[in-house]
């Protein structure tokens, strides 16, 4: 990567992890650009990035990748020396009930937006600098039994339309640099949790849900493994990856904190009740419902992130009770946040802001210079 001059394309950049990690670049590169391509689905709310707006480092593009016309007007306005590509459909549950959403944005999405870097990058000489930096996930690699760690060369075999979506986007990513030399870099990563994160998936579900008193329901029997990884860890080996990674390479990056489903449903509940001075007759734990396992519900994931450590040195730098604390403390002190993305009341801003139908809404074209 160019130091300094860097222009870096990031989708999904209203996301949960998308969020946290312009915020993060912007940080620690200061003088770097940043343009954000986001569709913003249910998913990604520009007030995830408040604050930016005014930001001569950050440019905000509202449209979606699977929008060949305007990536190519992306790439043509702007120098970009580096994509992040996180722009995604996120949610297995989802995935289950409405797979084709997952083969739209994660495998055609990413084959548009492979597709136009390529172009670009071409058109530029072929820079060796240049990165296609593609975030995937360890559930590409599908079920560990309770031994055993995933690591780069482990065999694909996922198990929703959602993994299959990104096992799928993974194979494109290495076409493009095998086939036509796209200096692409792929990471699979774990279960990420943190600030921002849509109260959809477990961690913050169960965090809002044991503060306003509802039922906490755990898919089978709550013996399911996944292994945390703190946003902000990540967001450090994304920007090392990016510009320290070898084109070509996969790069697993894992929190190293295997838990249970049920375990972290009952620290969860720990944390909040004591935040919130509850006695234990009023204790969150007697909340849990163990409910209808998820179809295809993989057991365990668990990543030995050797390649990162020993190539990159990266490694995580908060353990898992400190960090969900943090997370429990963040979604405790920012209700206006939580009430905003449940009401979908951001989807009124996007429009006043944007002037233009909603992306999912009939005939959005999903561009905005
Ligand atoms: P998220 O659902 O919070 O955010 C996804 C973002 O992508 C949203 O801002 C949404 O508006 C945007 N988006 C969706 N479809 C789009 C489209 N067609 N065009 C442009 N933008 C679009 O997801 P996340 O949890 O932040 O995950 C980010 C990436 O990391 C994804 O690729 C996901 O597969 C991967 N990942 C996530 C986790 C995790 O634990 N969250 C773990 C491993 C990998
Ligand atoms: P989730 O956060 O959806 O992430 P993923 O499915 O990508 O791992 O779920 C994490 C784990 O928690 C997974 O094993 C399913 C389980 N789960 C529940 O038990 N109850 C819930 O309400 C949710 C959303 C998830």
């Amino acid at each position: 990567m160019e130091d300094e001059k860097s222009t870096i394309l990031v989708t999904g950049g209203c996301g949960f992890i998308g969020s946290n990690f312009v915020r993060y670049l912007l940080q620690n590169r200061p003088g770097w650009k940043v343009i954000n391509l986001d569709a913003l689905t249910y998913a990604g709310n520009p007030a995830n990035l408040a604050g930016l707006e005014d930001d001569p480092g950050y440019t905000f593009v509202h449209g979606d990748i699977c929008d060949a016309g305007l990536l190519a007007e992306i790439f043509a306005s702007h120098s970009i020396n580096g994509v992040v590509h996180l722009a995604a459909e996120s949610h297995v549950d989802r995935s289950i009930h409405g797979p084709m959403d997952f083969v739209r944005t994660n495998v055609e999405g990413t084959c548009r937006l492979l597709a136009a870097a390529l172009k670009s990058w071409r058109r530029r000489g072929e820079p060796e600098s240049f990165r296609f930096l593609h975030v995937s996930t360890d559930e590409v690699f599908g079920s560990l039994g309770p031994q055993g760690f995933f690591i780069e060369s482990t065999a694909y075999d996922p198990s929703s339309p959602y993994s299959a979506s990104k096992a799928a986007a993974d194979h494109f990513v290495r076409a493009w640099h095998r086939t036509y030399g796209l200096p692409a870099i792929i990471t699979n990563c774990s279960n990420n949790y943190g600030p921002y994160q849509f109260p959809e998936k477990l961690i913050p579900l169960m965090i809002l849900n044991a503060a306003e008193g509802k039922q906490l329901p755990v898919y089978g029997d709550g013996s399911n493994v996944r292994d945390w990884l703190y946003v902000d860890d990540h967001c450090r080996a994304l920007l090392l990856v990016l510009e320290k990674g070898r084109p070509g390479r996969t790069y697993a990056v894992g929190g190293g904190a295997e838990q249970t489903n049920l375990e972290v449903v009952r620290l969860i509940c720990r944390l909040v009740d004591e935040r919130l001075g509850r006695r234990p007759d009023q204790a969150s734990q007697g909340l849990i419902r163990f409910v209808e396992d998820r179809p295809g519900h993989d057991l365990r994931y668990a990543i030995d992130s050797s390649r990162i450590r020993s190539e990159l040195g990266w490694r995580p730098r908060h353990d898992f009770l400190s960090a969900l604390g943090k997370t429990v403390d963040w979604y405790l002190d920012n209700p206006d946040w939580v009430e905003s993305v449940r009401s979908g009341a951001y989807r009124n801003w996007i429009a006043a802001n944007y002037g233009r139908r909603l992306a999912g809404e009939e005939e959005a074209s999903g561009r905005e210079p």
